[in-house]
């Protein structure tokens, strides 16, 4: 057994030993206690597990990509060269495939290792896969023919035919992930004197892809998980990134009659982007069909995948440090803390296991590794930026973000040299490396990566030896080391007024409340607003004891507007109400409203 999962389990299990034997009032005045001396709190300060985690882990992952890759990956035998299947498993679900979103997202990890020196030895696998998609894209399949649509299509066999069976296409997030891969490889050729091949080969490939995107990004496609057909958060963001590569690769290299028709088109889509937002409570809507509630990892995998380090904060872009995208990605983990019996008794203010999105149920539903690492690299991501700009804002739309780890925070902007800075980064850092420890408590021991873990238990299930899976967790390994990828051109990127969408006004709002629970019982917010869940009981808001007996979270709330509210408490699956009437108040206009209410 490796000895990142002793140390967790060891860890794990003294805490939860003392967390069975005192109630909760006496357990956290013991924490509290403890935790001056220094001894319980390395439970809660998941570096160094995070640490070997990722050292035992990082070459396993990459063995297990290359594993993938045909002609010679060691679990993909009949795979052409170039060619990687999602997974080797042939039953329950067989995805011995090639799907176009997997191997670009996985080739783009390969080439930005490459191109930053990090793995100088991939430059074969790298022409294989653009020989093998240029192949790929000739193929005449159930969406088209090159032309006409067949560049949407989402997978093939792995012999490089058409797969005809009824699936869920088109998808057109393919050929903007495939193209900002090559894009990428073909910026650093440039700049190491190779201009003539990506003039002659690469761009008559990468060209086929950004006009694709140009003339079709307005119709409907089936989103990245294969299952609602609308517009979707995901695949338009990659389509603007890869039409803004695309003209700045088309003018490197003379090719500037294409620009002003991607830049155009680049532009309706960063406009379309901004209406994906939500404001209460505080969301990207992932789709805009499906009917389902939003909150899903597709807007998380946006993030991460348009992130540029040069960008900042910046919400335009929705950067993973900017306000709109951390306040998202509270509201889209919060959802899963209440549905998996694994992520049970774990404090509102720590990581918890998640998936594609709540209402999942393909193959049980559960949560996904990329998924988990997908929120810890935003959030390293995040640190990155901070760092380099010396400082970070609290707005009004992500205090609900930061107040998880400071209950007294207020908006502004905190200068590296504060304190302030150095509590809210460290507790976010540890935050974060909840999430890949997570993913650590649930690695086998030989390192395999699946695509999910059971809700049950978190035993490895679905797909084994998921590539998409190892790729996930090296690109967050590297965001954690402060690793990143080249820019892409999201700085500064203006929207015009016209698309500035009158956005419907929010504030923040705190729930205190005083009340005393015994071990085993949690305090849940819950109202008469979509923020407040609707008077959900089973979805409505954990709160955080780390202040017991105060209860707290901060949520944004539509402004100027009548909520009622109850806090109720939660016991194994029973609920008991707070008694009546419904508390009652109006939103003000602007500014945080604190309410410290008693239970009743
Ligand atoms: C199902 C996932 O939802 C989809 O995103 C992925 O492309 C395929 N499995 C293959 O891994
Ligand atoms: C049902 C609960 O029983 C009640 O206590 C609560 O106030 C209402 N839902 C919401 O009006």
């Amino acid at each position: 057994m490796p000895s990142y999962i002793l140390d967790w389990n060891y860890k794990d299990s003294v805490c939860s030993f003392l967390q069975t034997i005192f109630p909760q009032v006496i357990m956290w005045r013991f924490l509290r206690l403890v935790s001056t001396l220094g001894l319980c709190v390395s439970a809660f300060s998941q570096s160094s597990t995070v640490d070997s985690y990722t050292s035992t882990e990082s070459p396993i992952a990459k063995a297990g990509v290359l594993a993938n890759i045909g002609p010679s990956g060691a679990k993909s035998s009949g795979a052409y060269p170039g060619v990687v299947i999602a997974s080797p498993s042939t039953t329950n679900p067989d995805y011995l495939y090639t799907w176009v979103r997997d191997s670009s997202l996985v080739y783009k990890m390969l080439i930005d290792q490459y191109t930053s020196g990090q793995d100088t030895t991939l430059r074969a696998h790298i022409d294989n896969f653009i020989a093998a998609e240029a192949n790929i894209q000739q193929v005449t399949n159930p969406s088209g023919t090159v032309s006409t649509g067949g560049l949407g299509e989402p997978k093939f066999n792995i012999n490089e035919t058409a797969f005809t069976g009824a699936w869920g296409r088109p998808q057109r997030d393919g050929p903007a992930l495939r193209s900002t891969a090559m894009i990428t490889y073909a910026t650093w050729l440039i700049a190491n004197n190779n201009e003539t091949y990506v003039t002659d080969s690469l761009w008559p490939i990468i060209k086929l892809d950004l006009d694709y995107i140009m003339n079709n990004w307005n119709e409907t496609t089936f989103d990245l998980w294969e299952e609602v057909d609308s517009s979707s958060f995901f695949t338009s963001a990659v389509q603007h990134r890869a039409l803004r590569q695309g003209s700045a690769l088309a003018t490197a290299i003379g090719q500037s009659s294409v620009t002003s028709g991607y830049n155009t088109q680049a532009n309706n889509i960063l406009c379309f982007l901004q209406s994906f937002w939500n404001p209460s409570p505080g969301l990207m809507t992932a789709n805009t069909g499906g009917g389902r509630s939003g909150r899903d990892a597709n807007t998380v995998l946006t993030s991460i995948h348009v992130f540029d380090v040069e960008a900042g904060c910046d919400g335009v872009t929705f950067q993973p440090c900017s306000d709109i995208a951390l306040s998202n990605l509270k509201v889209y983990v919060d959802s899963f803390r209440e549905i998996y019996d694994i992520n049970t008794g774990i404090r509102a203010d720590q990581a918890v296991a998640t998936g594609r999105y709540p209402e999942d149920v393909y193959q049980g539903g559960n949560p996904w590794y990329l998924a988990s690492f997908a929120v810890a690299e935003q959030l390293y991501d995040a640190l990155i930026v901070w760092s380099n700009e010396g400082s970070l804002t609290v707005t009004d739309v992500s205090f609900p973000f930061f107040q998880q780890f400071d209950t007294s925070i207020t908006p502004g902007t905190y200068s590296s040299s504060t304190l302030t800075y150095s509590t809210l980064t460290t507790a976010i850092k540890n935050f974060t490396d909840g999430f890949v420890a997570m993913a650590a408590k649930y690695t086998p021991s030989d390192g395999g990566l699946a695509e999910q873990y059971t809700r049950s238990d978190g035993t490895p299930t679905s797909a084994l030896d998921l590539t998409w899976s190892y790729a996930s967790a090296l690109t967050a390994f590297n965001a954690r080391a402060g690793k990143t990828s080249a820019s892409w051109g999201a700085a500064g990127l203006p929207i015009s007024p016209a698309c500035s969408t009158s956005k419907a006004l929010t504030v923040p709002v705190v729930f205190n409340v005083n009340a005393t629970t015994v071990l085993g019982q949690n305090i849940y917010l819950t109202g008469s607003v979509g923020a407040l869940t609707d008077w959900s009981t089973t979805n409505a808001i954990l709160m955080s004891s780390a202040d017991y007996p105060i209860w707290s979270t901060a949520v944004t709330l539509p402004a100027n507007t009548q909520i009622q509210y109850k806090y109720i408490i939660v016991d194994s699956g029973n609920v008991t109400w707070e008694s009546d009437p419904n508390n009652e108040f109006t939103t003000p206009m602007s500014g945080i409203t604190t309410l410290n209410d008693e239970w009743r």
